[in-house]
């Protein structure tokens, strides 16, 4: 036998028999847990014979199992099998926890087994969140040791939301599958889609052909800051795009099968002008419009006097309740200028045979604004379902008190969405738009809408205002983020918005104030940061492994 040859299978030897390298998976993940009690010194190693197992009636937790045979797959290189009712050294899933919140989970680790039990499949899921943050991202060839542990925990909020602009700019199918992938990675259960604005309308709607065929393509883009780079300057260049009703279809069962809701908003009666390019007999003046090339607030918005537009609303909003599952449907409402509306006669018309006369509080045109939306609000409820608007809705006093309120001027449309009874979600803009800078120093930022929210400005926000009584308190149904596009046109700039705020945004709503510490965050970011690199994410790294008492964390 050759020399060499003898060396390599003595070196082979060698490394075969040295003890096999061990990490230990850590459960103080993001978001934190409400509890975490260890049971003792015997903790379950994860090794390839390891079994995952459902109960094999269940066709949701089957597909659960194939998530965590991915996530295990990912982080240890290890391909275990999932099977039906197995016993032995098993992963055991199941939703059979007794519990009221049906996102609560139990986890519990014993030297034979790991097993996740839900209050309902939703908390199985989140279960299983938690055991895939906890291991360490790099375990190829590793012992994954699981200390014992009993773990109890729920969401502080049912509502944990998460928006993306695709009007100004569009992303791929593929880019938001990952985005929906991130939102369940970070335990968010609502995807806000914003599928229309000015500048481009983005979703199919088979009785309005133009709408794809005219109003999801701009002329040109506006270059650089729309506030700043005076005069304005274009690209020249169209830009456009939409998403199929199939490619729709296909991201609603992806989302699904993650947990997540998709609230799609179509945006009316302002934010309408690439709309009204493609049917302008909808607009006060008859038009001809253009679908918007810069970005801001645009008069020409839906004519609220003439029945055609709540006939064209009726028919665009029936496709989009087929669609989509969602209990709730988001009917925009925000930016609307009246200026048309008060010189159109139709839409005074509408006024006085609608009775909506001036009062101290609002004026006739906000009342025709409500009155707007309570129309669609009425043909969405014969269809099952609830809406959502911009805090502006409230504006005109004719919505109906199951109208839920995104409060995003500030913290008083919360306010008065809760004490007059109206669910409220709370996305202020200067604590939860991540369209704004997360550095201080702009220069080292790329383009954007400007003003800084760094990610514990995220963090330190409380979603219940002081001023609400705790039975007011309870209408706060969680906080929401929002990721507007204007300048943002790739994903890799999407994901550097959006990461590593959007683990802020989680620990705010699953986490209760009492046990939220910003120290503690920045040490378990350490792991998502490792993730977040897996994922190939191009995350913003101001944060990445400093510590609170950093000059730049105050
Ligand atoms: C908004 O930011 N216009 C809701
Ligand atoms: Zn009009």
């Amino acid at each position: 036998m050759k020399r060499s040859l003898l060396l390599i299978i003595i070196s082979v030897f060698v490394l075969a028999s040295c003890e096999k390298v061990s990490v230990t998976a850590d459960y103080h993940v993001i978001p934190l847990p409400q509890e975490i009690t260890y049971t003792g010194n015997n903790p379950f190693e994860l090794d390839g014979k390891t079994v995952i197992t459902y109960p094999r009636e269940s066709e949701v937790l089957e597909r659960t199992a194939m998530f965590l045979s991915d996530y295990i797959k990912d982080f240890t290189g290890l391909q275990l099998s999932v099977l039906p009712d197995a016993a032995g050294k098993v992963i055991k899933l199941a939703s059979e926890w007794r519990h009221d919140n049906h996102e609560a989970y139990q986890l519990t680790v014993t030297q034979d087994a790991i097993v996740i039990n839900g209050a309902g499949d939703a908390g199985t899921f989140y279960g299983l969140q938690t055991l895939r943050k906890s291991m360490p991202v790099h375990s190829e060839n590793k012992t994954v040791v699981f200390p014992a542990v009993e773990i109890m925990d729920y969401p502080r909020f049912g509502y944990r939301g998460m928006h993306l602009d695709v009007g100004r700019h569009l992303f791929p199918v593929d880019f938001i599958k990952k985005y929906i992938d991130l939102l369940a990675l970070h335990n968010v259960n609502y995807f806000h889609w914003h599928l229309t604005d000015d500048q481009g309308w983005r979703i199919e709607i088979k009785k309005y052909p133009e709408l794809t065929e005219i109003a999801s393509i701009r002329k040109e883009t506006l270059i650089g800051n729309l506030l700043t780079d005076i005069p304005h300057k274009f690209d020249g260049k169209p830009y456009g795009g939409y998403y199929t009703q199939d490619e729709i279809k296909e991201i609603v069962k992806y989302t699904q099968a993650r947990f997540v809701t998709i609230i799609p908003e179509i945006d009316m009666p302002g934010h309408m002008l690439a709309a009204l390019t493609a049917y302008p007999e909808l607009g006060c003046t008859g038009g001809p419009y253009e679908v918007a090339t810069k970005w801001g607030v645009f008069e020409d918005v839906l004519c609220a006097g003439n029945e055609k537009t709540y006939e064209f609303l009726e028919n665009v909003f029936a496709e989009i309740v087929a669609l989509f599952p969602s209990k709730y449907i988001h009917v925009g409402g925000d930016e609307c200028p009246k200026t048309r509306w008060k010189a159109c006669p139709k839409c005074q018309a509408m006024i006085h045979k609608s009775g909506l006369k001036a009062d101290s509080k609002h004026t006739a045109e906000a009342k025709l604004q409500s009155y707007m939306v309570s129309r669609v609000e009425k043909t969405l409820k014969e269809k099952g379902r609830e809406i959502i608007g911009w805090d502006e809705i409230l504006e005109g006093g004719l919505i109906s008190p199951d109208a839920i309120i995104l409060s995003w001027r500030g913290i008083e449309g919360g306010i008065a969405a809760a004490t007059n009874k109206h669910k409220a979600i709370m996305s202020p803009h200067y604590n939860l738009y991540f369209d704004y800078n997360q550095g201080k120093d702009i220069r080292k930022e790329p383009p954007s809408i400007g003003e800084y929210i760094p990610v514990r400005k995220v963090y330190d926000y409380e979603p219940v205002p002081d001023e609400l009584t705790e039975e007011e308190a309870k209408y706060i149904i969680g906080p929401q983020a929002n990721l507007w596009t204007e300048y943002i046109k790739t994903p890799a700039h999407a994901e550097y918005m959006l990461l590593p705020r959007l683990a802020a945004l989680s620990e705010i709503q699953w986490v209760f104030p009492e046990n939220k510490n910003y120290q503690s965050f920045l040490s378990r970011m350490d792991n998502m940061f490792e993730i977040y690199k897996k994922k190939e994410c191009n995350f913003a790294k101001h944060i990445y492994h400093i510590s609170a008492d950093h000059p730049d964390m105050n």
